[in-house]
């Protein structure tokens, strides 16, 4: 179990060096919902770009899925019982921040957590009223709830890159590298001893494949009507 023990800790005999930490799922998953995250958002406008901003949504609530499980299942630091901490670590750590000397974290810091399951949470919430809103399921008004869900996450990204940013700076080690090479500061002892590229690639042929049975199974002339049901039942929409 972590506890803000889990920061970087200069022993003579185990001193930090650039460590393996992110597996590969974890960040072919960051780089897919980013980019899918993004995609939804700029295609939500337009009646004509619908079945692209659909097939990216349902892209980032399978990538939900696949990081609770692999929350529970990857490695070391992909692991939420690494990371997520109770509200007095989160406190003490922005505390730290606004001193300007937050404890440098080998995985994700306390105050990054927050905003990752408030992401991962937004993402899903987003994602079943985008589908109902699309399947023309009435009852609960959702597609203004839909786009304010998407408006709370956008902001919530806003803050996420600004932490990353801002985290960077004040622990003196780029974040946004570690990203995509998967290494960090740290000692040997916190370090992960496989990337699990199978299941990264697993996951890239997964998207790949979903993407494609979308695109091949679109209506000719058409990019308004879904794929998922043949029975083009769904409302218009205006486009403005
Ligand atoms: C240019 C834009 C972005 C950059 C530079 C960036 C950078 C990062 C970095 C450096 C981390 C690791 C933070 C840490 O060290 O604790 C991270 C984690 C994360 N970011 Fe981003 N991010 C970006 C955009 C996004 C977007 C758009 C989303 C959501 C739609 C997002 C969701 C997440 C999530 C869920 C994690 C946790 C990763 C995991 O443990 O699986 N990020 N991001
Ligand atoms: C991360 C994922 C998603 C984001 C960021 C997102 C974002 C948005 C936004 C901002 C709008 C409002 C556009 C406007 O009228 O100004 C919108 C509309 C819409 N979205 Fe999504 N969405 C996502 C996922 C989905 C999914 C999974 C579906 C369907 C399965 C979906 C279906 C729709 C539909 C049908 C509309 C049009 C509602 C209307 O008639 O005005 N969205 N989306």
């Amino acid at each position: 179990m972590s506890t803000m023990s889990e920061s970087r800790v200069e022993h003579p005999s185990d001193p930090a060096r650039r460590i393996l930490v992110w597996d590969a799922p974890v960040r072919v998953f960051h780089w897919l919902f980013a980019l899918s995250f993004a995609g939804a958002y700029l295609t939500a406008e337009s009646e004509r770009w619908r079945l692209v901003h659909v097939t990216l949504g349902y892209t980032v609530a399978g990538l939900v899925a696949f990081r609770l499980l692999w929350g529970l299942v990857g490695t070391r630091h992909a692991r939420f019982r690494s990371f997520v901490r109770g509200p007095a670590a989160v406190r003490r750590y922005l505390q730290a921040m606004l001193r300007g000397s937050p404890p440098h974290s080998t995985g994700h810091n306390p105050a990054g957590a927050v905003a990752i399951v408030g992401l991962l949470t937004l993402a899903a919430l987003v994602s079943v009223t985008g589908w109902a809103t699309y399947e023309g399921i009435r009852g609960l008004s959702s597609e203004d709830l839909h786009e304010l869900l998407a408006n709370a996450m956008l902001a919530l990204v806003v803050v996420h890159v600004a932490g990353v940013l801002l985290g960077s700076w004040l622990e003196r080690e780029n974040l946004v590298t570690a990203m995509f090479t998967g290494r960090k500061l740290g000692p040997l002892s916190r370090a992960i001893t496989s990337s699990r590229a199978w299941v990264a690639a697993l996951l890239l042929v997964a998207v790949g494949a979903f993407w494609a049975w979308q695109w091949q199974a679109a209506p000719p002339g058409s990019t308004a009507a879904p794929a998922s049901n043949g029975s083009g039942e769904h409302r218009d929409h205006d486009d403005d």
